[in-house]
């Protein structure tokens, strides 16, 4: 009996040491330790032996039991602690492996351009107005010294919507907007930047629909000379300080007198180019005193109050800035062209 329980000592160490997976340590643990094992055989067969052997071979048996477990538990937990290692390089991450880049959001080149030029006029003390896409023919035209057959309305194609409504021109009507809520005490001194809609012919140079910046100061003893200064400073912080300006005689039925506004070339410094079509010089905006009519009409007294107005297209001002040769470009979104434009900080 006693060399049986060493035998079976010897047997189940060396399957425990030959095992590789847990699931085998269990086998091996129900065969020799379990209930139906070969140990509890042994020590069921004890009642046959003398008194004297008795303790002995019980001795013996629990031994050994002791040592079967001993080396069970051991190499459990080796094999557990291989698991773990596998498990952790499997899982492991190579930090040495390039990132992917992640593409950030950025600006529409539109939305770019309106902010620099909110921020050089609110530098200059004017504030952001807004007002609607779709606007009434009284504050379109009406309201801007324009009635019903006034040939001038012809200068734009307008979208109609019914008769009194329309997909706005130009962003004008918001000077009449605002000075309506003014009532009639000055100073009023805002731009506006916004979405305008023409029939017009989609090409490299038009859109249907484009954007303006209007802009209109209103106070007692307003100038031409402050328009000027206006215009010129804001040329020069948005084109640069070498820019200069010229007003040129126009016409536009709500200011009196008119003017059309040019910016030296930057690409020939004033000497005539391509660009400039040989003048020196690139029409930029529209701009005027604003008409007595005008004034009257929104509820300011055109003997106490004066002011200036002017309009620019947004898109032509990025178009000069940047070199852009089509209209076309801010419309189709092609991230090749946006991502050109970034924010200036
Ligand atoms: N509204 C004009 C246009 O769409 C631009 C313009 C010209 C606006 C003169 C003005 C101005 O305020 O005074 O072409």
């Amino acid at each position: 009996m006693k060399e049986r329980l060493q035998e079976l000592q010897q047997e189940a160490v060396t399957l425990v040491e030959e095992a590789n997976d847990l699931k085998r340590l269990q086998e091996i643990r129900v065969a020799y330790l379990g209930k139906k094992g070969p140990i509890t055989e042994v020590l069921r067969g004890m009642g046959k032996l003398s008194a004297e052997e008795r303790p002995v071979i019980g001795q013996l048996a629990n031994d050994v039991r002791a040592v079967i477990q001993e080396k069970l538990e051991a190499k459990e937990q080796q094999l557990e602690e291989i698991e773990i290692e596998k498990k952790l390089s499997a899982e492991s991450i190579d930090v040495t492996l390039p990132g992917r880049p992640v593409s950030l959001g950025g600006q529409h080149t539109l939305s770019l351009v309106v902010e620099q030029i909110e921020d050089i006029f609110i530098g200059m003390g004017f504030t952001v107005a807004e007002g609607p896409e779709v606007e009434t023919d009284y504050y379109n035209f009406e309201a801007l010294n324009l009635p019903k057959d006034h040939p001038a309305r012809d200068m734009q194609d307008s979208f109609y919507i019914t008769n009194d409504l329309l997909l706005r021109t130009h962003t004008s009507p918001v000077q009449a907007r605002t000075m309506e809520k003014y009532k009639g005490q000055g100073p009023v001194k805002i731009i506006c930047p916004g979405k305008v809609f023409r029939r017009d012919d989609d090409d490299a140079t038009h859109s249907h629909q484009f954007m303006q910046v209007e802009g209109l100061y209103v106070a007692e003893n307003v100038r031409m000379s402050d328009l000027k200064g206006v215009l010129e400073t804001f040329a020069k912080k948005y084109f640069g300080e070498d820019r200069k300006i010229r007003l040129r005689p126009s016409f536009f039925p709500f200011t009196e007198p008119s003017v059309e506004v040019d910016v030296s070339c930057g690409m020939c410094s004033g000497k005539g180019c391509r660009i400039c079509k040989q003048t020196g010089w690139i029409e930029v905006l529209g701009a005027g005193m604003v008409h007595p009519n005008v004034l009257e009409m929104s509820g300011f007294d055109s003997k106490k109050y004066t002011g200036f107005a002017f309009g620019m297209g947004v898109e032509r001002l990025a178009m000069l800035k940047y070199d852009i040769d089509d209209i076309r470009h801010f419309y189709t979104n092609d991230y090749r062209f946006l991502t050109q434009f970034q924010r200036e900080r």
